[in-house]
């Protein structure tokens, strides 16, 4: 008979009666340390907010700048102008530049800008965003991100 057949513990989790071997607290206490040391990483991981701009383009110091006069950007120069660049719509309106995050919060679809009604409607379900991000038609629910811009000579610049 093994020592721990002969000494079993008695331990109370939770207010339960629990009969263990030394072997079965062992095993726990390194299930447990693995948990407290896997657990930060996969929080770290669920907690990480998603790049507004992805990894790539002009950005840098928690900005991105597009040169108006590079002919991918140069659609901008024009009252409603819009594109879309890395994860953001970017919209001239006439009277200032506008950019938001381009996924609609409703289901993810891309938003569009337009320019006569100077809202950003949803091609997949209707829903529409105001200037601010703001929803102005459902069945989004929630607003998008907005993100300040400005313009100096041919450079604009979107602050994130
Ligand atoms: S994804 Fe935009 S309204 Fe559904």
């Amino acid at each position: 008979m093994s020592f721990n057949e002969q000494f079993p513990c008695v331990v109370v989790l939770d207010g339960n009666k629990e009969i263990m071997t030394r072997r079965d607290i062992i095993r726990k206490i390194v299930i447990g340390s693995t948990t407290v040391l896997v657990t930060p990483a996969l929080l770290e991981s669920c907690t990480k907010q998603e790049d507004p701009v992805g990894n790539s383009g002009n950005t840098g110091n928690n900005k991105i700048t597009l040169d108006l006069t590079d002919p991918a950007y140069s659609v901008l120069n024009a009252s409603g102008g819009s594109l879309v660049y890395l994860n953001l719509i970017i919209a001239n309106t006439g009277t200032s530049f506008v950019a938001l995050a381009k996924a609609c919060t409703h289901a993810g679809c891309t938003i569009n800008y337009d320019n006569g009604a100077k809202n950003f409607p949803c091609p997949c379900h209707g829903s529409k965003f105001s200037l601010t991000g703001s929803v102005v038609n459902g069945p989004a629910t929630v607003a998008l991100k907005s993100y300040s811009v400005s313009r100096t000579g041919d450079i604009l610049t979107v602050n994130l």
